[in-house]
């Protein structure tokens, strides 16, 4: 008899241990879904970024860094290119301007890309636009004061792969420096985390994005120390996917998702034609109002777009970037309220284009591409009472119809909206409705 009840209170000992250290754990991992929610917000809100490639290979205007690694230019031709990189024209102030009036609410700039140039004085390499390029100056440095001026958000590009360097493995498709030399692997590592902790350190920017992380693995990176190293310096900053696992958000990448990514926080980079930095030869840009479009299904999934422009050798942003800039800053500062701070619409199904809601779910937004037939749009599956149905950025109330909603069904009709020619927009024209309460669906 006592030997059971030994036993028994050894086992109620036991368990009562477990579950001390399972609800813990669990406070734990709320603990950290809490700091990085709060960490995470500003970017969840800021919905559009500018992404700017800028680096010497806009002087012929070829592929970023992979034009030699794909062995179109040799390395020295692809070199040759800091020649002409002046920077003569650089006005950080008129980029800054023109980001802002795009209603992006961040910029991520290249400071490195793959070939190594970098855009700032590194004491880590002398491969530097400083030393090495008629700019002959920090180019970094003023672009984030005008950033914070206007109250954007700072994001920096950085390769953790870097194809110039003699002490990093890859060299070329073709050409390989080493393949397991512990010495060199030290080497490229204290120049690589030397030259992360520089940029973090003197530019504080609030976004780490990484880029080429694919080359090697988390262990080779030491990437849980470059995301150390990187909150260390700031606690509130946020770094993307391509890390090997160390990031906090979803990169994906020229497609547009077709479903949310499972990330709650994700971003799809695109350019605004078929290149990342500038291509005097491609003309395949994407026109303004395609773009919108895009921007609006990825507010739909909850995600963000960051535009590419890619700036000459001079500094300048061609016109054609400039003229989807101004477009984008036109559409979006007439939409606002249904973009910054909104939450993924309707699952699909619902209504046949974008939708957006507010964070308190009682605003519904949908985004109406062109003319729609009849001059109508249908709703389905939304049980709530409609207060008002409004456009936004016009204001005009519209009327609408509900049919198949009996008086005996708590099932949710079918809502026919009239959208009238007058209050088109000619991109993309977004209407409001106001709900009774909270959206409710009914399936
Ligand atoms: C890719 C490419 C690179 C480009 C980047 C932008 O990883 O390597 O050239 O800068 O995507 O997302």
């Amino acid at each position: 008899m006592g030997k059971i009840n030994i036993m028994k209170s050894k086992f109620a000992y036991r368990l009562i241990l477990i579950l001390a250290a399972v609800s813990v754990l669990q406070v734990n991992a709320q603990q950290a879904n809490d700091e990085k929610a709060e960490r995470m917000q500003w970017f969840k809100d800021a919905k559009l970024g500018i992404f700017i490639h800028w680096g010497i290979y806009a002087v012929n205007g070829i592929d970023e860094s992979w034009s030699f690694y794909n062995g179109y230019i040799s390395y020295e031709d692809y070199m040759k290119q800091l020649e002409g990189f002046t920077a003569d024209k650089y006005d950080p102030a008129e980029w800054a301007s023109l980001i802002k009036g795009s209603g992006a609410r961040y910029a991520v700039l290249t400071s490195k890309h793959h070939d190594g140039v970098a855009l700032w004085d590194s004491r880590y390499s002398d491969l530097k636009v400083v030393d090495r390029t008629p700019a002959g100056r920090d180019l970094i440095e003023p672009f984030v004061k005008e950033l914070r001026k206007n109250k954007l958000k700072v994001g920096l590009y950085y390769s953790v792969l870097d194809w110039s360097h003699p002490d990093y493995p890859n060299f070329t498709g073709d050409k390989k420096r080493y393949t397991d030399d512990p010495e060199r692997h030290a080497a490229f590592t204290e120049f690589n985390h030397g030259q992360i902790s520089e940029i973090s350190k003197k530019y504080k920017p609030d976004l780490l994005w990484f880029d080429g992380d694919w080359e090697q693995s988390a262990e080779w990176w030491k990437a849980k120390e470059i995301r150390q190293m990187v909150l260390d310096d700031n606690s509130k900053a946020i770094i993307n996917s391509r890390l090997q696992g160390y990031g906090d958000y979803e990169t994906p990448e020229q497609g547009l998702p077709v479903k949310a990514p499972e990330s709650e926080y994700w971003e799809l980079c695109m350019t605004m034609n078929d290149s990342w930095g500038y291509q005097h030869n491609d003309s395949n840009y994407k026109s303004p109002s395609q773009i919108v479009r895009i921007f609006a299904e990825c507010l739909s999934m909850g995600g963000n777009l960051l535009l590419d422009i890619g700036p000459r050798a001079d500094g300048t942003i061609p016109q054609e970037q400039v003229n989807i800039l101004k477009e984008m800053g036109r559409w979006t500062s007439k939409h606002s309220e249904a973009i910054y701070g909104k939450n993924a619409g309707l699952p699909p199904g619902c209504f046949y284009g974008p939708s957006t809601l507010s964070a308190d779910s009682t605003k519904l937004y949908l985004f109406v591409n062109g003319k729609p037939a009849e001059d109508q749009v249908m709703l389905e599956g939304v049980k709530n009472r409609i207060n008002r149905i409004y456009v936004v950025g016009n204001g005009t109330k519209l009327d609408y119809k509900e049919y198949l909603r009996p008086y005996w069904s708590n099932h949710s009709g079918l809502i026919f909206i009239d959208v009238p020619d007058e209050v088109l927009d000619d991109t993309m024209t977004v209407i409001c409705l106001i709900l009774d309460g909270k959206l409710e669906l009914s399936f």
